[in-house]
């Protein structure tokens, strides 16, 4: 799928006011910095269309973007770092929770994991959480550029073998990018594409 065009809409910190349209659309969730605002810049082929930083929690707030006139991304708050104070940390969370809850245009959500790192105890949580609240998800491996190909294929593999304790009827979709390299996209698009496609069916 190409991306034709991208704007952004809007910024929010009340899901109730998010926008009324009944486009479909499509949120990027992780922990803080593992690149989601990234991501949505590398998909829509648009360097400053997030906000993007090293230092994380740079996004704190419910971002839509409209893409190609008929769809949207969501760029959401990230989840789960240690320095942001106890008060905001749960603002956040009951940000994003009531976004999963009440967001009926929501398709998929795109579940963001640092290839680097070992699986951390809060990704689980948040995957747990996702099920239970019967949210569609696909993972979605981040900074495959800082790990060698062997290496990748390992942490996939013990995410893999993590996530079958959830008992779930098929794993979700993996995708392994890198923004930095800009690889691993278009198999992101063409899911996005396809789900676009079946909800006119
Ligand atoms: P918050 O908004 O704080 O939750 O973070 P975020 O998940 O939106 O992360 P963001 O896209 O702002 O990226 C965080 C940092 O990681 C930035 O310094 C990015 O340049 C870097 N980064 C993002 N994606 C990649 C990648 O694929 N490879 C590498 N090497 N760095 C990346
Ligand atoms: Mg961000």
């Amino acid at each position: 799928m190409n991306i034709r065009s991208a704007e952004f809409v809007v910024s929010n910190s009340d899901v109730s006011k998010c926008p009324n349209y009944q486009f479909p659309e499509y949120a990027f969730i992780g922990r803080s910095n593992v690149g989601k605002s990234s991501l949505i810049n590398c998909l829509c082929n648009k360097k400053k269309l997030a906000k993007t930083s090293s230092k994380p929690g740079k996004t704190q707030l419910i971002n839509h973007f409209l893409i190609n006139k008929n769809w949207f991304l969501v760029d959401l708050p990230g989840y789960g770092y240690a320095s942001v104070s106890k008060k905001s940390k749960s603002k956040f969370q009951n940000l994003i929770s009531q976004y999963f809850k009440k967001r009926k245009q929501l398709i998929n959500a795109y579940l963001l994991i640092d290839i680097r790192h070992k699986i951390q105890k809060i990704d689980l949580i948040f995957i747990e959480w996702l099920i239970k609240n019967y949210v569609s998800f696909s993972i979605v491996f981040t900074k495959s550029d800082k790990l060698i190909k062997s290496k990748i294929e390992k942490n996939v593999d013990e995410y893999k073998k993590s996530l079958l304790k959830f008992s779930l009827k098929s794993l979700p979709p993996i995708y392994i990018t890198s923004s930095n390299d800009k690889t691993g996209f278009d198999d992101v698009l063409s899911e996005i594409h396809q789900l676009n496609k079946n909800l006119v069916k």
